[in-house]
């Protein structure tokens, strides 16, 4: 067997990951990245695409921002429809000139992957990490299996940046966490279309037929979303529903209309709230969605990945730097403070804007939570506060 040593094994090329990896190099920590999937893949999954006030600062001072500075666009507001009719919430004027960046998932990725290889610091795709062991020692294990064949990795350290389906999470013995669970009654029917946007921010509808979202990618790509039932086939929507059920969901009396356009990308995502608890065994620390899955209503995803690296980052460079590990004995119970405040947030954006489809009480009290959302002041300032810069509050 291959053997390499380093002092972070970092599993798993999404945002986290990366971005981990990007932060240590800079501090001239020793660090490999390992990724199940290709580099083509995971530069074309397309998921998140809103990125808060904080997060794209942290992008810019991890010298990953130059593109997104060119090619992201700033949103200073977001539209919210309820039943046809239209409201701006004035998200930087109640968010002391914060603003949100939209900037696709996957073109994070993109500019994470290229510095990485450009600066030649080992990044293995195509390496599906099987075992991680010896996580109660000072010689923590990663193995994977790769084109080189089988490789074992010893670190100091391991990062589990592998989502929520992989291998960090279940290296945990059951007994030693919590797993708090929460599935919704929806799915999410997104689709990226060749089309320019019919609007300038992103709007968030939620009409009797179920909810939608009108968000873009470029002035000539737009990013659309339909909440479903959970169990909807994407077979039994053609472009035509999907096209007819947006216009309706989303549709004003002065805006009857959206633009469309051909299909690039469809797929549909069930929606669940997972957090583990604590976000640590042993030398093992685990970050993103590999520790917490929120609701995509308000676009949290990604951002509380990227703000528990952010954490992780500065604890491991205070043990590696300093010899200092109270940070890192920290990291957890400071990210889970974090990260409820982000489930709570997505969960309530979630049901106000996902109309039930058999209990009309609770339909008659979302509607009440909406119309405050956007006509008292205090409300909507919190929820502007917490839509542009949750993650660094
Ligand atoms: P990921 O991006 O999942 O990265 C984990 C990486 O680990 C992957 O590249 C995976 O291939 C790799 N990996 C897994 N197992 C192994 C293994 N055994 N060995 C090596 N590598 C491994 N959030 C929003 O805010 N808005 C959205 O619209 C939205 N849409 C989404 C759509 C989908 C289909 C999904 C799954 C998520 C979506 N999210 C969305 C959530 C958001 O994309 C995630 O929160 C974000 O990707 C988290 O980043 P991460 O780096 O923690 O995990
Ligand atoms: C997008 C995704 C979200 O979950 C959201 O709340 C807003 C925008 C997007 O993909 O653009």
């Amino acid at each position: 067997m291959n053997e390499i040593r380093t002092r972070v094994a970092i599993v798993g090329a999404g945002p986290a990951g990366l971005l981990l990896g990007q932060l240590l190099t800079l501090r001239g920590i020793d660090n490999v990245v390992i990724e199940r999937r290709s580099r083509d893949y995971v530069e074309k999954r397309v998921r998140a695409g809103v990125i808060e006030h904080g997060v794209a600062q942290l992008l810019e001072s991890a010298e990953a921002g130059a593109r997104m500075l060119r090619e992201g666009l700033v949103h200073h507001g977001v539209e919210i429809r309820s039943d046809g009719v239209s409201h701006r919430i004035p998200l930087s004027e109640l968010a002391d000139g914060r603003a949100i960046t939209v900037y696709g998932q996957q073109e994070v990725v993109k500019d994470l992957v290229a510095l990485r290889l450009d600066a030649g610091v080992p990044l293995y795709f195509d390496s599906d990490v099987t075992l991680i062991d010896d996580l109660n020692t000072d010689a923590p294990v990663v193995e994977f299996e790769g084109d080189q064949g089988r490789v074992r990795v010893t670190g100091e350290v391991v990062a589990g940046c592998d989502g929520s389906f992989g291998v960090s999470n279940r290296s945990i013995p059951r007994a030693e966490l919590r797993r708090y669970e929460r599935t919704f009654p929806f799915s999410w029917l997104g689709i990226l279309a060749q089309a320019p946007p019919a609007t300038d921010e992103l709007i968030y509808a939620r009409h009797e037929n179920g909810f939608a979202l009108y968000s873009l990618r470029s002035p000539t790509v737009s990013r659309l979303y339909l909440g479903v039932a959970p169990d909807e086939k994407l077979d039994d929507w053609s472009d035509e529903r999907i096209w007819d059920e947006l216009t309706v969901r989303l549709a004003t009396e002065e805006n009857p209309q959206i633009n469309v356009g051909p299909i690039l990308e469809r797929g549909i995502t069930a929606m669940r709230s997972i957090v583990i608890a604590p976000m640590r065994y042993g030398r093992l620390f685990l970050a993103g969605d590999a520790a917490h899955i929120v609701p995509p209503t308000g676009a949290k995803g990604m951002n509380l990945a990227l703000a528990d690296v952010r954490e992780l980052a500065r604890a491991l460079i205070a043990k590696f730097e300093d010899h200092d590990e109270r940070l890192l004995d920290a990291y957890s119970a400071t990210c889970l403070e974090r990260v409820w405040r982000a489930e709570e947030f997505s969960t309530n954006m979630t049901q106000m804007l996902h109309p039930s489809y058999d209990d009309d009480f609770e339909n008659g009290i979302q509607r009440a939570r909406l119309h405050q959302a956007v006509t008292s002041r205090e409300a909507m300032t919190l929820l502007s506060r917490n839509y542009v810069d949750l993650n660094s509050l």
